[in-house]
């Protein structure tokens, strides 16, 4: 196995690591401070090629390979795991649904504005009673003939009042149950569509996360993905490359957390002594960098095979759960390490603590994600 990066991935991480620094972190307290969405920060995210990395540059994108997509948004979620969320959901469930599975005509329509980073997707699955259990869609998209009529209600939806173009899965034959599934490109703006009150979250308080109303939204006919009764496909289809990049934001907001930590037991003293040179700090060190380097191997090794081309239900269901977890114990930790000082804004952790947990929640909770590897074990 080759752990090297190529000078191409070494330019990117780099590039990715300075924007960070230099455009993210100035106001990353204020923003999760005030709810604030990084308006200037996506748009030069953009400007960078970040917003559609993997997609064909002959539909906008940068044309770039998984394993960069990997450094660069964990670059990102080491300083600002709002940022991160903001250009995962646009890059893996977004450009990557319409790149993969639609027509020529709509990839021109609705990829090209997307992948150059012009506008904002979000995906819409998750419903007030339907987010694990994906299958039980209760938003109805009634056939008729030339259009559908879409009704029903999305909940939790990343970039939910950003975006301007959205997926929507939507039950068009309850009978036929997840085959009676259906995929829809939705535009803002169209007559029923309506965005409900933004979530006030525990963390990645910079991306806006609202509800989604529906009420008889006429979705042309052309603006269904795929052939009737791909939806629920399309979606896993989707989720499990997703999960790629919920892992390596999960991987940033800890290597963040780890950094910060490392640093300030040399410059923290307590006893006559810096706090690592007291072994109980030294070995929370430890098992936060170990933890790290098996969570980053993890995700490389999705981000490759998605690369070659394989099938990553597995590695990208292990990435995302492993690094979750590493993510929420290296974040406790690194607070602990700051002590007091752990505790207030200024240093940083405590957001990152709170950032973490929803890495163990969206884009399938590490229950789910348990269920989706177990069905790959075989024996
Ligand atoms: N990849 C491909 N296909 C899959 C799949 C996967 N990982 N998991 C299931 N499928 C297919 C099955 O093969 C089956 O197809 P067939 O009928 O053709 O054989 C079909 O989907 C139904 O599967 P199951 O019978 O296994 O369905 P289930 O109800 O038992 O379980 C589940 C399905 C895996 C639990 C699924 O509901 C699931 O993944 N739930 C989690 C949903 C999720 O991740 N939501 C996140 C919301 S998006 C979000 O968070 C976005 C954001 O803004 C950040």
């Amino acid at each position: 196995m080759d752990f090297n990066l190529t000078e191409e991935q070494k330019m990117i991480q780099q590039a990715a690591r300075d924007f960070a620094q230099n455009e993210l972190l100035p106001g990353v307290i204020e923003r999760d401070e005030f709810s604030k969405f990084p308006t200037d920060q996506v748009k030069k995210m953009a400007e960078l090629g970040f917003l559609g990395m993997m997609v064909d540059p002959k539909y906008g994108g940068s044309g770039m390979d998984n394993v960069s997509y990997v450094l660069v948004l964990s670059e990102i979620a080491k300083v600002d795991a709002s940022s991160a969320v903001i250009m995962s959901v646009n890059n893996s469930l977004v450009c990557a649904g319409l790149e993969k599975y639609c027509t020529e005509e709509q990839k021109q329509k609705y990829l090209v504005p997307l992948a150059k980073g012009e506008i904002l997707g979000a995906f819409c699955l998750s419903e007030p009673n339907a987010g694990s259990d994906a299958t039980s869609q209760k938003t109805t998209a009634i056939d008729m003939g030339d259009h559908y009529l879409l009704n029903g209600t999305k909940n939790w939806i990343t970039n939910g009042s950003t975006a301007s173009t959205y997926i929507v899965m939507a039950q068009t034959d309850a009978e036929k149950g997840h085959k009676g599934i259906n995929a829809f490109i939705v535009e803002k703006g169209w007559a029923g569509f309506e965005i409900g009150p933004k979530e006030k979250k525990m963390g990645i308080r910079g991306s806006d996360t609202h509800s989604l109303l529906f009420t008889n939204v006429k979705v042309p006919k052309e603006n269904r993905i795929g052939e009737d009764g791909f939806g629920f496909h399309f979606a896993m289809e989707i989720l499990n490359g997703g999960r790629i990049g919920i892992a390596s934001q999960a991987l940033g907001i800890a290597t963040g957390a780890y950094e910060l930590a490392l640093k300030y037991s040399h410059v923290r003293e307590s006893f006559g002594k810096e706090i690592f040179k007291h072994q109980a700090i030294a070995f929370k060190l430890v098992d936060m960098a170990t933890q790290i380097s098996a969570a980053k191997l993890l995700c490389l090794k999705a981000a490759s095979e998605k690369d070659a081309g394989k099938d990553i239900t597995q590695s990208g269901a292990m990435a995302k759960l492993f690094a979750s977890q590493t993510a929420m114990d290296v974040t406790i930790e690194a607070v602990q390490i700051h002590g007091g000082n752990g505790y207030v804004a200024e240093y940083h952790v405590e957001r990152m603590m709170r950032d973490a947990k929803i890495t163990q929640i969206y884009e399938g909770t590490s229950e789910i994600q348990k269920i989706v590897i177990s069905r790959t074990l075989t024996s």
